[in-house]
């Protein structure tokens, strides 16, 4: 098993910076990357021209002491120097050949998993009960599943979490109304369907807005509920239990895993952060409210903003459970990387609790906490993603909607198929896009949700990637190959289409790096589109099935291998491949 070219070089580069100069340059950033031009080679140390001034050396000089220090021969030709003491490093087809052939016989790619796993919390998805999940939680849900996904690949322990919004005091609003419309909902333990609660919870709301006596009803009916109150109680499980089967639906159909810990769950620890932050000093009065007055967040004035913790009225918010969240998380989940999915309207939010959460002291330094922001789903007319009455479109008339379009176009592609296959390509392909749609953006950018683009064959799209990986299948059943039992000691490289293939497969693991590190899934998306145009432009000139023996080993190498990329990579994006379509 070996680690990402990348990694293993910075390594390398560094004890050989540290062997030239002395110790005190271990920590000397190496400066190695892929090459931008293949007449550069593949890989560079550009590390010799920022040690010039220390060492008061000419920078070729720097470089040919590096070079005499490094031992990369195994991996690659001689390095030579260009420019201002620029390191080009040349990968060895020898090298190419023998990698490829552990990749091939390993289910990971001869991918390593880490020496020293993370324990990671990946809080995604997370929804409100009684309210609609909508686009947001959708990219939440997708973009969480693919980080946890590749976490978990690289050998870290992942704990996903579903933070959902089973608490506050909208729900007693809700339970004020459910006893008015349905009261025997509450006497009795076996759920009864109280239909569309997202129509419950608009009816509530209304009657909540214009009533006076109900608001002071539903007030009561938080304290109740928060004292433990039998009935109250049932109420909220009741409209937890609902909720919780609509979400259940979409998580089957996108397939994803997620463990429940909603804000009730931190409930018993809110006012242990107010006694904690009152301990440490932090916490002031401002307008009966309990507060942090947070650093470098300023009203209009240009006075501090408050991060209020405790209402005047006792009540706790969204931070302050959050606040208890993070806390637990590091004390009891004993997490070491602590990663939210939300959108972007958030980041304040984010930076304020990890400032309050690092100033109290709860943060140790090996404990990393990261918000992973995302922008809007606009629509075709690049407003706020709605359907044309206005309402945020239902989830799961979405996913319909793209299994339906994808199934249209196998029912014309391909007619004479039975009933069953054509429905399982239609979901793989539907759900597919869907999730690769998303996935391939920046996910800080706003992107525009149009079937018409996720469900093109070409371009950077799910069916694009999904017909790559079906070609391969083809060139096997109709050469009648047992890819497993390929000789692939045999692997020879000659021809260019062949190598530029091979190097792109071996860079793999970092496009895996990239994504675990910078937790953006778009660049393993924008890996496999070009491993997808790298492998048809090989196809396109390199014969296979018709090719002399020696070449056509090799050959079939490469194709057996790009597709258990391709089948890897769309996996850790959550995706599915087909073997025909
Ligand atoms: N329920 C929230 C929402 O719908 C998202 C929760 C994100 N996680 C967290 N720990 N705050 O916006």
């Amino acid at each position: 098993m070996t680690t990402s070219i990348l990694s293993d070089l910075k390594i390398r580069f560094s004890k050989a910076i540290a062997a030239a100069f002395g110790e005190e340059y271990a920590n000397h950033d190496p400066a190695v990357a892929p090459s931008k031009d293949a007449k550069f080679g593949d890989y560079q140390c550009n590390a010799a021209l920022g040690l010039t001034k220390k060492l008061k050396q000419k920078p070729q000089d720097v470089a040919a002491q590096i070079i005499a220090n490094v031992q990369v021969d195994d991996m690659f030709e001689a390095p030579t120097i260009a420019g201002a003491g620029f390191i080009n490093l040349k990968l060895k087809l020898s090298y190419l050949e023998a990698q490829l052939a552990k990749m091939q016989k390993s289910d990971r790619l001869a991918i390593a998993k880490v020496d020293k796993p993370d324990r990671v919390i990946v809080d995604f998805s997370s929804p409100n009960i009684a309210k609609e999940m909508h686009v947001g939680h959708l990219r939440s849900t997708i973009i969480g599943d693919s980080i946890a996904r590749i976490l978990e690949f690289q050998g870290h322990e992942v704990l996903r979490l579903n933070h959902v919004g089973d608490w506050g005091t909208q729900f007693g609003m809700l339970i004020s109304y459910l006893r008015e419309v349905y009261p025997d909902a509450l006497t009795k333990a076996d759920a009864i369907a109280i239909g569309d609660l997202v129509e419950l919870y608009r009816a509530a709301k209304k009657r909540f807005d214009e009533d006076e006596a109900f608001k002071e009803t539903s007030r009561n009916a938080v304290v109740e509920l928060q004292a433990g109150g039998t009935e109250a109680k049932l109420a909220w499980q009741l409209l937890c239990e609902q909720s919780r089967r609509e979400f259940q639906k979409i998580y089957d159909a996108l397939n994803i895993q997620l463990e429940e810990r909603g804000e009730s769950f931190y409930n018993q620890f809110l006012s242990d952060v107010v006694t904690d932050l009152r301990e440490t000093g932090l916490l002031q009065e401002n307008q009966g409210a309990l507060c942090v007055f947070l650093e470098g967040f300023t009203n209009k004035d240009g006075q501090p903003l408050p991060l209020i913790v405790q209402k005047s009225d006792g009540g706790y918010n969204y931070a302050t459970t959050d606040l208890a969240a993070l806390r637990y998380r590091i004390r009891e989940d004993k997490a070491t990387r602590i990663i939210y999915v939300t959108d972007i309207g958030q980041s304040g939010h984010f930076a304020q609790v990890f400032q309050v959460a690092k100033r109290a002291n709860w943060i140790p330094e090996t404990v990393q906490t990261t918000h992973v922001p995302f922008g809007l789903v606009m629509g075709d007319d690049g407003k706020k993603f709605k359907t044309r009455s206005g309402d945020t479109i239902a989830l799961k008339s979405l996913l319909e909607e793209a299994i339906t379009r994808a199934r249209a176009d196998i029912e014309t592609r391909n007619p004479e198929a039975s009933e069953e296959f054509k429905q399982d390509v239609a979901e793989a392909v539907g759900l597919g896009a869907v999730k690769y749609a998303d996935l391939s953006q920046n996910r800080t950018s706003n992107y525009i949700f149009s079937f018409d683009k996720m469900l093109a064959l070409q371009g950077n799209t799910a069916p694009y990637m999904l017909y790559a990986y079906v070609r391969v299948q083809g060139i096997g059943r109709k050469g009648e190959i047992d890819f497993a039992s390929l000789n692939v000691d045999a692997v020879k490289l000659t021809q260019d289409p062949e190598i530029v293939l091979a190097k792109h497969l071996l860079q793999f693991a970092e496009a895996i790096d990239a994504v675990a590190e910078e937790l953006f899934p778009n660049r393993l998306c924008q890996y496999l589109f070009e491993l997808s145009q790298k492998f048809n432009q090989f196809f396109e000139q390199c014969p296979v099935l018709q090719a002399e023996e020696s070449e056509r080993i090799s050959r079939l190498s490469l194709c057996d291998i790009t597709a258990k990329t391709l089948k890897l990579g769309l996996n850790l994006l959550g995706i599915r491949v087909l073997e025909r379509m």
